[in-house]
C-alpha cells in the first residue's frame, strides 16, 4: 500500500513521521491486522486532513502539538471501538453506497414525544419496521440545559444523554437493537454552539484564559457593531441581534456571540483546541454506535467580518478534515449537512464545486421542499421545474435528504431571479405562500401560522404540520369528505415526489398518520413563544391504532404511505447513482421527473391539481419509457392512455416503468 498513493513529497514525509511515531503505541493496543487497517486509512486520508489542517491552524505556535495531540485521540477511539462497530466499518467499506440505495427512508421525531425514552423507542422498533424505516433520526437526545433549549439545541454535555430520556447504556441498547432490526441511527451534533451551562462556557465565564478561547466574547460593542452591520438575524422576534451581554462574564462582563438564542453560545473554531474538543465528542458518540451525526447549523461554524458569517470557505475546510478523522476511526459513520442555505453554498457541503468526496455524504434539500408547497398552493408546477433544472442531475458520493416537513418552520426560499425566470414577482409570491399557508389567503385549505414577522424585511417563515398545512385540519372541522380525500391525496403526492426525487426520504413523525397541529405548547411558559412547538405534536398511539382500517382516513394515509415506501424499495433506478431530471409537460399542473440509472428508467408524473388532468403521451418517450408500462405504485398497466393522452385524478401521481 506505502507508496501507491499520490502525496505530496510535504505530506508524505508528514505521512511516514506521523505512522513510525504512533508505530509503537498502535502496536501495544491493536491487533496486526488492526493496526495495519488504521495505517491504510490514515495514508488514504492523510492529506484530508492535513491539508486542511495546515490551512486553518498552521500558524498557530503549538501547531505541532496539536497535531500529534489529535493522533493520540484518533489512536485511542480506534482502539477502544466496540467489534460489531468496526465490522459494520468493513461492511459499509465494502458497500459506500449503503446510504443511496433505494431502500434507505428515513424517519425523524423527538424520542419524548414518539415513545416518552429511549427505552419506549426500543418497544416501538417493531411500528417502524413495519412502516418500512431503515433510517432513524432521533431529534436531540444529549443533556441540554436546564428549561428552554430551543428544543434541545442547547446541550450542557455532550457525552450525556438527556436524563429525562435514559441514560447512555440505553442509547448504545437502542442502536444494537435498530442495527439488528437493519435501521442506522442518526443524532444531531450541536456543533456551533454550547449551552451556557456547558463546562467550557461556565470556565469561560469564571475568566479562564483558556476557555475563553472557546468562544467569541468581546469586552465592549466595538466588534459586534461591526459585525451586525451584515449579520442577519436568526430570530428577531425573541433573540434579536447575535450578540448577548453578561455582566457576570470574567467579573467585568462580556458580550457573548449568539446566533441563535441567548443561552446558545458561538464556538470560536479558529482555535485548534475547538476542534480537537469536537472531534473528542464526535468519536465518543460514533462509538456509542451513532450512524449519521447531523451536524446542526454547520453554515455558521466560521465568522468573518464583513459578510453573513455563513459558509465561510474555512466552513467547507473544517469538514473536511473532521470527515478524514472519521474515515480513519469510525468509516461507518457519515455525516448530515443542515445547511439551509441558497444552492451556490449548499452544494459544497456535498461536495460539489469543492472535494468532491471529501464533504458531507447527505444534505437536506430545503429547496424542494419549499417547492413541493409553494407547488401545492399555486397549482402550478413551472417554478417547481424550473428550479429543479438548475440543480445537479446527478451527485457522486453524496446524496440529498428529501423531505416534506420537519421541526423547523418552512421559509419561502424562493428567490427572485427563479420567480422572475417563470415570469413571477418573487416578493409577491413569498407574501402569498405566507398569507396562503397561514390560511389567510382566500380558498386557502392550509391552517398554519407566521412565525418571526420581520417589519423591516416583511420576511416570515410558516409552521404547521403537513396535514394541517394539506388542509386535512380544516377539511375535517367543516365534515367535508371531498375536501378530506383531497387533503389526503395532497399528504400523499408530496411523498410520492420525496420518494422518488433521489435521496433518502424523510418522514416526520406523525404525517404518515396525518397529525393536526398542536396548541398544547401554548400553556407551556418555555415554548409558548416558539410557534414551532404547533408543528411538534405527540405521536398519537391510538390514533395509530386505525393505520390498518382502509377505511379511516388514518389508515387511508398510512396505506398510502406504504405503498409509496414499498414501491421505492422495488425500484432499483432509483437509486441514488442515477440521472435526476425535471421534464416539462404540456400541462401548468402536471410535474414530470424522469430518474434513470443503468437499472433502468422511472418516470413520476404528479397532479398538482384538485381535478383530473391529462398530458400528452409522447412524455414516455422522453422519460426513456418503452413497451408495455406500468405504475409500479398500483403495480397496474397503464390504463389510463385515450387518445394518447395520460389522465391522472386530482392530485395523483404515477411511477411509470417500462419494459427493460
Ligand atoms: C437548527 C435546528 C433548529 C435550531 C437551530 C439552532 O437550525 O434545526 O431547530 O433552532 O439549529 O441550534
Amino acid at each position: 500500500m506505502h507508496n501507491i498513493l499520490q502525496m505530496s513529497s510535504t505530506s508524505r514525509s508528514a505521512f511516514e513521521a506521523l505512522a513510525a511515531r504512533l508505530a509503537p503505541a498502535l502496536a501495544a493496543r491493536c491487533a496486526p491486522r488492526d493496526v495495519d487497517l488504521f495505517l491504510i486509512r490514515l495514508e488514504s486520508y492523510f492529506e484530508d486532513l492535513y491539508l486542511p489542517l495546515v490551512q486553518l491552524y498552521g500558524e498557530y505556535a503549538d501547531f505541532q502539538h496539536q497535531f500529534n495531540a489529535l493522533f493520540e485521540q484518533m489512536l485511542d477511539a480506534y482502539a477502544t471501538r466496540p467489534e460489531p462497530l468496526r465490522l459494520l466499518d468493513l461492511e459499509r467499506q465494502f458497500m459506500p453506497d449503503w446510504f443511496q440505495r433505494p431502500n434507505l427512508v428515513g424517519y425523524v421525531c423527538y424520542t419524548e414525544l414518539f415513545a416518552g425514552t429511549l427505552a419506549g423507542v426500543r418497544d416501538h422498533v417493531s411500528y417502524l419496521r413495519e412502516l418500512g424505516i431503515t433510517y432513524l433520526h432521533l431529534m436531540p437526545i444529549l443533556k441540554p440545559r436546564p428549561g428552554a433549549s430551543d428544543g434541545g439545541y442547547a446541550v450542557m454535555d455532550y457525552r450525556a444523554v438527556n436524563p429525562a430520556l435514559g441514560n447512555m447504556a440505553d442509547l448504545q441498547a437502542l442502536a444494537t437493537e435498530l442495527h439488528a432490526s437493519g435501521i442506522s441511527l442518526c443524532v444531531d451534533l450541536v456543533l456551533n454552539h454550547t449551552a451556557k451551562e456547558h463546562e467550557w462556557a461556565q470556565r469561560a465565564m469564571a475568566g479562564d484564559p483558556e476557555y475563553l478561547d472557546y468562544y467569541y466574547t468581546f469586552p465592549d460593542r466595538a466588534l459586534p457593531d461591526a459585525y451586525e452591520r451584515t449579520l442577519p438575524e436568526v430570530f428577531p422576534d425573541f433573540a434579536p441581534g447575535n450578540f448577548s451581554w453578561y455582566p457576570e462574564f470574567a467579573k467585568s462582563g462580556r458580550w457573548v456571540w449568539t446566533t441563535f438564542y441567548d443561552f446558545q453560545w458561538d464556538l470560536n473554531y479558529t482555535n485548534p483546541s475547538v476542534f480537537r474538543a469536537m472531534v473528542d465528542i464526535m468519536f465518543f458518540l460514533a462509538n456509542q454506535g451513532i450512524d449519521v451525526l447531523r451536524l446542526d447549523a454547520v453554515p455558521f461554524i466560521w465568522k468573518r467580518l464583513g459578510t453573513n458569517c455563513q459558509n465561510q470557505p474555512e466552513v467547507y475546510l473544517l469538514i473536511e478534515a473532521f470527515r478524514a478523522v472519521m474515515r480513519v476511526v469510525a468509516p461507518a459513520v457519515i455525516f448530515k449537512a443542515e445547511a439551509i442555505v441558497p444552492p451556490d453554498f449548499l452544494l459544497p457541503y456535498l461536495g460539489i464545486k469543492t472535494t468532491v468526496g471529501k464533504q458531507c455524504e447527505l444534505a437536506y434539500n430545503n429547496q424542494l421542499m419549499v417547492l413541493l408547497w409553494s407547488t401545492l398552493a399555486s397549482r402550478q408546477v413551472k417554478l417547481l421545474t424550473e428550479v429543479l433544472h438548475q440543480m445537479p442531475t446527478m451527485l457522486l458520493g453524496s446524496t440529498w435528504i428529501t423531505y416534506v416537513r420537519n421541526h423547523d418552520d418552512i421559509g419561502w426560499a424562493v428567490t427572485d431571479e427563479d420567480a422572475a425566470a417563470v415570469g413571477e414577482n418573487g416578493f409577491l409570491h413569498r407574501q402569498f405562500l405566507n398569507q396562503f399557508y397561514s390560511g389567510e389567503f382566500p380558498g386557502s385549505f392550509a391552517k398554519g401560522a407566521l412565525f418571526q414577522y420581520n417589519p423591516v424585511t416583511h420576511d416570515t417563515r410558516i409552521s404547521g404540520t403537513t396535514a394541517s398545512l394539506a388542509g386535512l385540519e380544516a377539511a375535517l372541522a367543516q365534515q367535508d369528505d371531498h375536501e378530506i380525500d383531497l387533503a389526503v391525496r395532497r399528504i400523499l403526492l408530496l411523498h410520492s415526489v420525496i420518494m422518488t426525487y433521489g435521496g433518502v426520504p424523510l418522514i416526520y413523525m406523525g404525517d404518515e398518520l396525518g397529525l393536526f397541529n398542536d396548541r398544547s405548547y401554548l400553556s407551556d411558559s418555555v415554548k409558548a413563544e416558539d410557534n414551532r412547538w404547533m408543528h411538534r405534536p405527540p405521536m398519537d398511539w391510538t390514533k395509530a391504532k386505525s393505520r390498518h382500517d382502509p377505511n379511516s382516513i388514518v389508515g387511508r394515509i398510512y396505506n398510502g404511505f406504504i405503498r409509496l415506501i414499498t414501491a421505492r424499495k422495488s425500484a432499483r433506478m432509483l437509486h441514488c447513482f442515477g440521472l435526476i431530471q425535471p421534464l416539462w409537460t404540456d400541462n401548468s399542473h402536471v410535474f414530470a421527473l424522469s430518474r434513470s440509472n443503468p437499472m433502468g428508467h422511472l418516470l413520476l408524473l404528479a397532479n398538482f391539481h384538485e381535478r383530473e388532468q391529462s398530458i400528452k403521451a409522447d412524455l414516455l418517450h422522453f422519460g426513456g419509457l418503452r413497451g408495455n408500462i406500468k405504475n409500479i405504485l398500483t403495480e397496474e398497466s397503464l390504463p389510463a392512455i385515450t387518445d394518447k393522452y395520460i389522465h391522472l385524478e386530482p392530485y395523483e401521481s404515477l411511477w411509470l416503468v417500462g419494459e427493460q
